[in-house]
């Protein structure tokens, strides 16, 4: 198919666009570069440097759209939280526009656990509440809301991937923020000499060694999901799946798994709680699995460190 990436030039994005040229299909790159590198676009992806807010001439011959494009980080979300709503709901709320007019139908959304806020249980499932707690989740929330809406009144077609903790490396793609605030990239940069220590936020949270569970699913298992999201595209209908390996693992065990994948000892030091933290973010993927047939290759926490490490230690 003839596609469209947004936010090509992002970690996920990136990992995305080099699997659908590597399953053949003919891929357009968009990407403003505010938080993506060039570099990243896989080869055999055509790029196109620029806005979501100015998509039409990108949409040209396009049948359907992988919507990554956006800012992403929960505490900036915090301070600047016009800078979210603008960038991720109105460039989001521009580009459908565009996609109307061009008479492109088809789209797959790159959303996030941080729609349900504070869990009531775990693991989450797709019907529970969607409260979110940021403005940055507020605002993938409110593009769900819209997808819902533009399936019913215009027939598009859409899927919204709730991501939970996405890591690991896919060849020489991987994380590579200016500001890193992620747990295992800032880890790993302990053992490369780049950090003198890693701080861990609380261990005073009701979990078993007081530090916060999340659930980690490894990008590349993550960007075979929206292959299967793609084919799973059924115009006037807009479908949400979580995204995750229903296996919590807390800051303290993903700092043990580093030391064993690095051979480093990785000085940890204790500091308050960050603010916006849930305890536990686990996801059922049960539904994904029975609908779209999507199971993880690699799911074990040590693979996903480990590939990490790989791309971060062989640069
Ligand atoms: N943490 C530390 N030290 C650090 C960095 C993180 O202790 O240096 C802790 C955090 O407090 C949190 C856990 O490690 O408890 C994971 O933090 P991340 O920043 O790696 O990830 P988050 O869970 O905050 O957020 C990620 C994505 C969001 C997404 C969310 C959904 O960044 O976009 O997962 O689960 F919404």
């Amino acid at each position: 198919m003839r596609l469209l990436v947004t936010g090509g030039a992002g970690y996920i994005g990136s990992v995305v666009a080099a699997q659908l040229v590597e399953a053949g299909h003919e891929v357009t790159v968009l990407d403003d570069l505010s938080t993506g590198h060039a570099d990243a676009v896989p080869e055999g992806a055509r790029f196109v440097e620029g806005s979501i807010t100015e998509a039409g001439d990108a949409l040209a011959g396009v049948e359907a759209v992988l919507h990554f494009a956006a800012r992403s980080l929960v505490g900036e979300s915090v301070e600047k939280p016009g800078l979210y709503w603008s960038h991720n709901l109105g460039g989001t709320l521009a580009l459908l526009e565009a996609m109307h007019e061009r008479g492109v139908r088809r789209i797959v959304f790159s959303s996030t656990a941080a729609t349900y806020g504070e869990p009531e249980r775990s693991p989450i499932v797709e019907s529970d509440p969607t409260r979110p707690t940021n403005p940055y989740g507020a605002s993938k929330l409110a593009v769900d809301t819209a997808l819902t809406a533009y399936a019913g009144l215009r027939g598009l077609g859409a899927v919204s991937l709730r991501y939970f903790n996405v890591a690991g490396a896919y060849g020489r793609l991987r994380e590579r923020h200016t500001v890193e605030t992620h747990l295992i990239p800032n880890v790993l940069k302990v053992a490369t000499g780049e950090r003198e220590s890693v701080s861990v936020f609380g261990t005073d949270y009701p979990t078993a060694d007081g530090t916060c569970v999340r659930d980690y699913i490894h990008v590349s298992d993550l960007a075979r999901a929206h292959l299967l999201a793609l084919d799973a595209v059924t115009e006037g209908q807009h479908k949400i799946y979580n995204l995750g390996n229903g296996t919590g693992f807390s800051v303290q065990e993903v700092i043990s798994v580093c030391r064993e994948v690095t051979g480093h000892d990785i000085p940890a030091v204790v500091g308050p709680r960050r603010a916006g933290d849930p305890a536990v973010l686990v996801a059922s993927s049960e539904k994904i699995q029975r609908e779209l047939g999507w199971k993880a290759e690699r799911a074990s926490i040590r693979d996903i460190v480990a590939d990490a490490w790989d791309a971060l230690s062989g640069e």
